[in-house]
């Protein structure tokens, strides 16, 4: 559900693996990366860390603390912004990404800004780390809604997280799961149930391959999967939309913004 389409797709809503979910997944964001860092690049900044689509940055929120002298990966760190900036502030950022096309343009931005973010093409499902390599694992907007097996997916942060890191993520918030993604008064009226967490599912017409998946969980399977998974929730922000923010971004608007939140950001503690 995102502003990517590139080739006349149909939409299903039905179960899809793991495999078919990253198989589909990392060509999208191939396909679509260019378009994605030239229309989103100069909001997110070259080393620039914001958490969703209202702009909200770590600046501001402070939702990793002080960085300094400590290891962090960013799971679906796309052209590694966020860790770019985790690098300008102190701490050791590395990049993890299933996407070629967007860790090219991780070091594009590398070159460019003088600050390079050490990144290795992966899944989240399968982090090709020790254990207990780094001190912060978080994602914004990155991997999580786009896996199936998000078991695994806590599973492999909980052993590269040290006892007691921190695990921080922004995803769409659950509750718009409800409304159509459209960024006009449409997307305001409730049309499907906030308990189906059956996949949104893209099918390229022209092949009839998958080309697109997204995942969804409500807020109380995400406490939950935490809690199950070692970690203890300690705080979940949903960041207003800013009183004169008036940028679109898919189906993130002013319009809906005012009314609805449009991410939700959890941190947490791995058990230490
Ligand atoms: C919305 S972008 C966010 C990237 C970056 N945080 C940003 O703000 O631009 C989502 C990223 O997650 C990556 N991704 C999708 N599925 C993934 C998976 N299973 N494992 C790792 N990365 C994944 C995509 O390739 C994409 O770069």
């Amino acid at each position: 559900m995102e502003d990517h389409l590139p080739q006349a797709v149909r939409v299903e809503r039905r179960p899809v693996s793991e495999q078919e979910s990253r198989h589909a997944n990392g060509p999208d964001w191939d396909r679509y990366a260019d378009e994605y860092q030239a229309t989103h690049g100069a909001f997110l900044g070259d080393a620039g860390f914001v958490w969703g689509p209202e702009g909200h940055t770590e600046d501001e929120l402070q939702v990793l603390g002080d960085v300094t002298g400590l290891d962090v990966l960013e799971v679906g760190s796309g052209a590694g912004q966020c860790s770019r900036w985790v690098r300008t502030h102190g701490g050791r950022g590395f990049g993890l990404d299933l996407s070629h096309r967007q860790l090219q343009h991780s070091l594009r931005l590398d070159a460019e800004t003088g600050v390079a973010v050490p990144s290795v093409r992966g899944t989240a499902t399968d982090l090709p780390f020790a254990a207990a390599s780094f001190d912060i694992v978080f994602c914004s907007f990155g991997a999580l809604q786009f896996v199936r097996d998000i078991e695994q997916a806590l599973a492999e942060v909980a052993r590269v997280l040290r006892p007691g890191g921190r695990f921080a993520f922004s995803i769409t918030h659950p509750t718009r799961w409800m409304f159509p993604d459209d960024p006009g008064e449409p997307g305001l009226t409730a049309t499907q149930s906030y308990w189906d967490r059956t996949p949104y599912v893209e099918v390229d017409d022209a092949t009839g391959v998958v080309s697109y998946v997204e995942h969804h969980r409500t807020l109380g399977d995400w406490v939950r999967l935490l809690a199950s998974g070692g970690f203890t929730l300690t705080d979940l922000m949903e960041p207003e939309w800013p009183e004169h923010h008036d940028r679109v971004w898919g189906g993130w608007s002013r319009t809906r913004g005012l009314l609805t939140p449009g991410t939700a950001i959890f941190v947490a503690r791995l058990a230490g």
